[in-house]
């Protein structure tokens, strides 16, 4: 039986077992910023890995590049970001507190009968298109939305906060060296995009990918790490002809659908969002939303993006950012279809779906298990080695299968506490596979696999290990 689990269970089972911590702990922590503990790391860096090796080693016509955080402050001013990146935000005159226009209006279309709330969420969503700030302060108050912390409807005007983070480059503190955290990694792409293709000799369409930190000043950060100061993206820029841009929008929608479904996650925790306002860059705009413990949110954005930042780029920068279709026999700026995804929250997706507590009593005996049903291939340790005893050689057994296997993929050994612990242990971190080595091996050289979602156990020979555990963490 499997319980209904909160995000806080996700939470305090991330703290517990070595996945996520508070940023500066020891200092009470730093708002919306977190660390990964040592298995939280193998986890993020095998998500990254599998989206990494889908989207190049998968695809003969994408590259991937590794561009750096900080970028010329004009890149900023072309991107639009300088000008435009920033949320619509409201004061509490009497808590002081800030929060996110969409935000506040969301929470509480969530307390409200779901007609109501889905014809509140209508309408905010026309006057943010309309950039009607009047209209959204007038929504809030008719609505008598009330502030967490005072209680009070004593309302700001509706402004906008930018959310880039700014540092100085240099020892002179003066304008001109001031320069931004990058908010996303897709401008690292687009600078590059001549240097790409030139030097790979590409041939549109074609991709460049990159995973990397990005950075937002984030007003209203909550719900653990789905909503970041700072955090990983992996992006794809997909380079087409003008004209094919809807095509290659909707197969973009379709493949990384595809990708998501092979996390081995059902179909009905996924659904597309189409937006209804368009960001500054884009024509056609979607999310993939995945169901988390707190409802339906964005996991993933794909977007048509025109040729907006290109353009802009020539634009702001002198410099010809234009391709030659030796098919077409034309030049011209190519258009473009953006892949989006955030690795802190595809973690934060793959860990809530294989957070699973289970009740395992039976008459008599009350028993239950906390259990990380990650797929194999994302385990943090994919093979657990325990020798039954730590006398009567069967640790030397152990960890001579150890030195076998651990050049492959991680394994761990433990020879400490019962058998049965040892097993619950692993199932809290998620991995797949427990080797027992007990008398019999001295015997038969077989030994027992142990598997974690059906904790059924069979005999096996020793030899055969390392390649069935080999064949079941594939990635394709
Ligand atoms: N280049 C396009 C872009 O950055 P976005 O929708 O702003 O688009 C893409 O962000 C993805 O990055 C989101 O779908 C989300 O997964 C992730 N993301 C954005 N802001 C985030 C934050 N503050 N914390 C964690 N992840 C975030």
């Amino acid at each position: 039986m499997a319980n209904e689990k909160t995000l806080q269970d996700i939470i305090s089972h991330c703290k517990e077992y070595g996945f996520i911590f508070p940023s500066s702990e020891i200092y009470d922590g730093l708002g919306a910023v977190y660390d990964y503990g040592q298995y939280g790391a193998e986890l993020k860096k095998n998500i990254r890995d599998y989206w990494w090796k889908s989207m190049t080693q998968m695809h003969e016509n994408i590259v991937g590049i590794d561009a750096a955080i900080f970028m010329h402050p004009t890149v900023w001013k072309a991107s639009g970001h300088v000008d435009n990146f920033s949320d619509p935000m409201i004061d509490n005159k009497d808590s002081q507190k800030r929060y996110r226009v969409d935000h506040l209006l969301e929470g509480f279309a969530e307390t409200l009968p779901a007609e109501q709330g889905e014809a509140l969420l209508a309408k905010m969503d026309q006057l943010l298109a309309e950039n009607d700030f009047a209209g959204l302060k007038s929504l809030i108050e008719e609505n008598k939305i009330k502030c967490a912390i005072s209680g009070t409807c004593n309302w700001t005007d509706v402004r906008q906060f930018n959310l880039m983070f700014s540092t100085q480059l240099g020892s002179v503190s003066d304008e001109a060296s001031e320069i931004y955290l990058r908010p996303e990694t897709a401008q690292g792409i687009f600078v590059n995009f001549l240097n790409v293709q030139k030097t790979g000799r590409m041939k549109i369409p074609f991709g460049i990918a990159q995973t990397g930190k990005a950075f937002r000043n984030e007003i209203v950060a909550r719900q653990f790490i789905f909503r970041m100061r700072e955090f990983e993206q992996m992006e794809m820029q997909f380079f087409v002809r003008p004209g094919d841009q809807m095509k290659w929008y909707e197969y973009w929608k379709e493949t990384r659908m595809k990708w998501h479904l092979s996390l081995g996650i059902a179909a009905d925790k996924y659904r597309f969002h189409d937006h209804v306002k368009l960001a500054h860059y884009a024509d056609a705009a979607c999310d993939i939303e995945f169901e988390f413990p707190f409802g339906f949110k964005e996991v993933e954005g794909i977007h048509s993006r025109t040729d907006f930042d290109l353009k802009q780029h020539q634009e702001f920068s002198g410099k010809k950012l234009t391709y030659f279709d030796t098919e077409l026999n034309q030049h011209y700026i190519p258009y473009v279809v953006e892949t989006s995804i955030g690795l802190d929250r595809c973690f934060m997706m793959v860990i809530s779906e294989a957070y699973e507590l289970e009740d395992l009593s039976t008459p008599g005996k009350e028993d239950n298990r906390v259990v990380l049903k990650l797929p194999a291939m994302l385990a943090p340790i994919k093979l657990a080695v325990l020798p039954l005893t730590k006398k009567d050689g069967l640790p030397e057994i152990a960890r001579e299968l150890m030195e076998q296997c651990k050049p492959y993929f991680k394994c761990f050994y433990e020879e400490k506490d019962a058998i049965g612990k040892r097993y619950r242990r692993q199932d809290a971190i998620g991995t797949p596979f427990c080797i027992t080595i007990d008398h019999q091996t001295k015997e038969d050289q077989t030994v027992t696999i142990r598997y974690r979602d059906s904790m059924q156990q069979e005999r096996i020979p020793l030899a055969s290990v390392k390649n069935l555990i080999m064949d079941k963490i594939q990635l394709f």
